[in-house]
Formats: structure tokens, C-alpha cells, sequence
């Protein structure tokens, strides 16, 4: 095999495995006592008919004091939800329910804990500009990051 025909066969290799990749169902975020993520960037598909959202916070303080959830909105919308669900209050654990620019999101959870939720892809268009962010009070300056979504 010269090396032309190495590179072709690369080439047609990298084609086939990108072709067959299986789209990213899941977003696996941890959240910590130091209000941040474990994440800056997260990748799913709009093809998926279900997205996971998966949340773990790794810390130890209550869910008043260090309360984390994930919201998942359209970047121009985050600043508009984090400040209605301060308004909507503890109780509604910093999201205000109803919110139609809000494209999905998991409970506020405290130390220790995990919770989950999924939603569809086709809320979701590929190449749109998304965040993903924790509504709780003060939170989303530094817990907040990019959802990038392919097709
Ligand atoms: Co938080």
C-alpha cells in the first residue's frame, strides 16, 4: 500500500465512522460546593428523541444554602429566566413554571443528591445558540456553559 492509498483508506475510514456515530442522548453535569460545574460544554444531537439531563451535586451544603439544577434555554433567554425564577422563589425552586423560553429543566437539588430529566431533541435546533446554566440566585455568573447541538 503506498501512502496515497493510506491516506484514502483513512480518509474513507474517518467518513464511515463519523457517518455511524450514534448521536450524545445525555447531559452528565456534576455541580460543587464552589458553585461551578464539572463542565464548560456539553454536545447533543437534535435527532435524539430523548435527551437525558443527569445531574450530581458532588458537595456537602443544603439545598437553601447551595442549591444547584440545570436549565437549559437559548443563551439570549438565560439572564430573563434566572431573574423570573429568583422572583418565583425557593419554593419553586428558582424556576418559574410555565416559562416557554425555558427548553428544559431538572429540580434544585442540595449536597449529596441527584436528579434527572429528559426532554425531546426537537426542542432543540441544530447549530442554535444554547446555554445551560443553574437558575439559584447568583448562581449562573460562573455555573453556566455551552450546549452545542449537532444534528
Ligand atoms: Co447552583
Amino acid at each position: 500500500m503506498n501512502i496515497a492509498t493510506t491516506f484514502l483508506a483513512l480518509g474513507l475510514l474517518g467518513a464511515v465512522s463519523f457517518a455511524h456515530a450514534a448521536p450524545n442522548c445525555t447531559i452528565a453535569l456534576e455541580g460543587s460546593d464552589q458553585m461551578q460545574f464539572n463542565l464548560k460544554t456539553v454536545t447533543v444531537s437534535a435527532s435524539c428523541a430523548s435527551i437525558s439531563i443527569e445531574l450530581v451535586h458532588t458537595g456537602k451544603l443544603p439545598v437553601a444554602a447551595m442549591g444547584h439544577n440545570v436549565v437549559i434555554s437559548k443563551t439570549a433567554d438565560m439572564a430573563s429566566i434566572a431573574s423570573a425564577g429568583m422572583k418565583a422563589g425557593a419554593a419553586a425552586g428558582y424556576v418559574l413554571k410555565g416559562d416557554p423560553t425555558i427548553v428544559a429543566t431538572t429540580e434544585m437539588i442540595g449536597g449529596g443528591a441527584k436528579t434527572s430529566t429528559k426532554f425531546a431533541g426537537s426542542k432543540l435546533v441544530a447549530g442554535g445558540d444554547y446555554t445551560f446554566f443553574c437558575s439559584f440566585p447568583g448562581h449562573s455568573a460562573l455555573m453556566k456553559g455551552t450546549v452545542i447541538v449537532t444534528k
